[in-house]
């Protein structure tokens, strides 16, 4: 029966009592910051639809690695924007591709650092698609497996940490760990993105790192945003599969989704606080409708909340000030 006699304010009385019945806390080793490196660019050059997070050229990059290391920010996910693209994204899996390049910079100089990379092709195709596509423009999922394959142990040569393949490909996660023990790389972690969703929260992601498909859009390889069940399934296969990490995708829209994962998987879940979800924030924070770094704080507690491991979110850099 339910004491009607309870007064839950007894536990808001005062700073004190309100610590110590605290149920959830961010802290700096939840996060990791994405970094976008890009060949062409020498120097540091902001994007203009997410204020405070720039692109950076391969000899830029050591200065926002230290700030990061010196704010506590271990963890990084490295995406490349490479010289030139082409039909296959070909740069992906090359010995100097911009990823590779980056990553053994970055491990070379601060190997306390860990590196993650996003392992996909969008952003090195002339089509923008996150793999091979016929003449039809259909995706095709077989091709791009081995591709794949070629990618991760080449970001695992590189140094890599963990890789993190994002292009919701059918049998990603088998042929990559495939790849990975064959070419003796077991150490190397992978984390999943799992269920994500065919969002328009990745607008200025998009703008970021060039790469809008050219024709058509994602929805044959993402997820309708209106599917919670189809979540489960698509988790569970790449558990199934080998995955260490599972991975929601954007975060504050979906958190029914992380809490779902957090039931369901022994394994631990991370949620990717995409660009639109940093823009929203920036944007009404800039106009002084909100207050910063209190709205920050309190959306990725909810992800916190609702179950989330990790949080990948370009916000990592600013609050870790404050963590
Ligand atoms: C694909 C990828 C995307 C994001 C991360 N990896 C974009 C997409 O699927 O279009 C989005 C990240 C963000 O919006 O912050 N390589």
């Amino acid at each position: 029966m339910f004491d009607l006699s309870r007064r839950p304010r007894r536990l808001r009385k005062n700073k004190a009592i309100r610590n110590l019945v605290r149920e959830t806390h961010l802290r700096k080793d939840d996060l990791v910051m994405p970094i976008f490196v890009n060949a062409n660019l020498e120097g540091e050059k902001s994007i203009s639809a997410m204020p405070g997070i720039s692109q950076f050229g391969i000899n830029a990059i050591d200065s926002e690695i230290e700030l990061l290391l010196e704010r506590g920010i271990n963890q990084t996910l490295i995406f490349g924007l490479p010289e030139e693209k082409d039909a296959e994204g070909s740069d992906t899996w090359h010995e100097d591709g911009i990823t590779q390049r980056a990553v053994r910079r970055i491990k070379e100089k601060f190997p306390e650092m860990y590196v993650i990379t996003d392992v996909c092709f969008c952003e090195y195709t002339s089509h923008g698609h996150c793999g091979v596509v016929d003449s039809d423009g259909k995706l095709l999922n077989d091709l791009t497996l081995s591709n794949l394959q070629k990618q991760v142990v080449s970001h695992a040569q590189a140094g890599a940490d963990m890789v993190a393949p994002s292009g919701m490909i059918d049998g990603m996660i088998l042929a990559i760990r495939d790849a990975l023990d064959d070419a003796k790389f077991q150490d190397v972690a992978l984390m999943s993105y799992a269920v994500k969703y065919s969002s328009g929260f990745y607008g200025p992601f998009r703008e970021a790192v060039d790469s809008a498909p050219q024709f058509g859009d994602r929805q044959t390889y993402q997820m309708d945003p209106a599917n919670k069940r189809e979540a489960l399934i698509e988790a569970g296969l790449d558990f199934a599969e080998g995955a260490d990490v599972l991975m929601v995708k954007p975060a504050l829209s979906y958190l029914d989704i992380i809490q779902d994962l957090k039931r369901e998987f022994d394994a631990p879940i991370a949620c990717y606080n995409v660009s639109g979800e940093y823009a929203m924030i920036k944007a009404a924070a800039e106009k002084g409708w909100i207050d910063e770094k209190k709205v920050r704080h309190e959306a990725l507690l909810s992800m916190k909340r609702a179950g989330a491991d990790i949080i990948i979110s370009y916000f990592a850099r600013d609050i870790a000030l404050e963590l």
